[in-house]
């Protein structure tokens, strides 16, 4: 061969082998393999050389582009593996790191305490009365023995939506509303969950909006004991067989005789402390067995047939079960407050 197109061989791969990345190698082809390039230029000459030197040329040269060629298209490759190689390397993945927090919801507090009650209840047959929100007075009040004027109502101070029309500020109405779908039919088990609405003021135990649950049985000889079974039932089941319930008694236009359910103090299990004011307990709903004129506006008989009722504070059973010390804390809202209740 040639030893000038053995020299430029050399010199070439050498290019080749030192170009370290893809824009260096094409530099390198464009030098000797390019229009203007080296080895095309060799090519360009043979047609100058006398006719018995320009076979031996010709295929020298030929072999010298064929080389290159596939050189750099091997380096090329060895150029990619590398730098594959290399990002491989730099670009790691440490699968144990730990993997981005996905937070999962909760339920409210309420709506937990609200489905433990709905549940106990309904073991005892107690099936859901979903009533109204937006009431008449006639339901809310004059139904339930409370006539305009009786001073019931100064108890429960409300919103009113026009002179007939209010924001129900209990859930008995519900009782009411419930018997009349019943037409009469025996017997009468259902609880009425669902918001209140008091225009009291606001404070830590105090709210515009709180729940209740509302209870209502009614059947033959339906008697006091029933009403206390259930209500000290429900009681232990949802607060656990320590607590203890005392029936105070009290007065509700609806109920003849009325209570007021008290439970053994959760805190200091009745010994005393400032949750109960030191008297080991605290109030938790009203109660006591339908008044006649109540059965009567329900379309049931009085002769026939008896009831007891009862209604719950729920935000009250919540924030006690749950040690809750402001109810405000029910309706705020604040992502750092409900996430305790996480997965509880
Ligand atoms: N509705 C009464 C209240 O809101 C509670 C109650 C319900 C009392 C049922 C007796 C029977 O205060």
């Amino acid at each position: 061969m040639n030893h000038n197109l053995a020299e430029m061989e050399a010199q070439v791969l050498r290019e080749i082998n030192e170009a370290s990345t893809d824009d260096e190698l094409q530099r390198v082809r464009i030098k000797y393999l390019g229009r203007k390039g080296e080895i095309s230029a060799l090519l360009k000459q043979i047609g100058n050389l006398p006719p018995e030197e320009r076979p031996e040329f010709g295929a020298a040269v030929n072999a010298l582009r064929a080389k290159v060629t596939q050189r750099i298209a091997e380096r090329k490759a060895e150029l990619e593996t590398q730098a594959l190689e290399e990002s491989l390397r730099r670009d790691t993945i440490d699968v144990s790191l730990p993997g981005e927090l996905f937070e999962i919801g909760g339920l409210h507090p309420l709506t937990k305490s609200l489905r433990e009650i709905t549940s106990i209840l309904s073991s005892m047959g107690f099936t859901v009365y979903e009533s109204r929100e937006a009431e008449t007075d006639e339901m809310n009040f004059v139904k339930l023995n409370i006539p305009q004027g009786h001073p019931a109502r100064d108890m429960q101070e409300t919103f009113y939506l026009s002179d007939t029309t209010l924001l129900r500020t209990h859930t008995s109405p519900g009782q009411i509303r419930g018997m009349l779908a019943l037409e009469g039919k025996l017997p009468v088990r259902f609880i009425v969950p669902g918001r209140v609405y008091r225009r009291d003021q606001t404070d830590a135990s105090h709210h515009p909006v709180f729940f209740q649950v509302e209870g209502l049985a009614i059947d033959v000889d339906i008697t006091f004991k029933h009403l206390r079974g259930v209500i000290s039932t429900l009681m232990s089941r949802f607060f656990g067989q320590d607590v203890t319930v005392r029936l105070r008694p009290s007065y509700f236009p609806f109920t003849e005789p009325s209570c007021e359910v008290d439970i053994s103090c959760v805190f200091c299990k009745g010994q005393g402390c400032s949750v109960c004011s030191n008297s080991g307990f605290l109030e938790v709903a009203g109660a006591g067995m339908v008044h006649p004129q109540v059965l009567i506006n329900g379309g049931y008989d009085p002769e026939q047939v008896s009831g007891f009722a009862f209604g719950f504070g729920l935000d009250r059973l919540a924030m006690l079960k749950y040690g809750i010390d402001d109810i405000r804390l029910l309706y705020g809202n604040d992502k750092r407050f409900l996430s305790q209740f996480r997965g509880l």
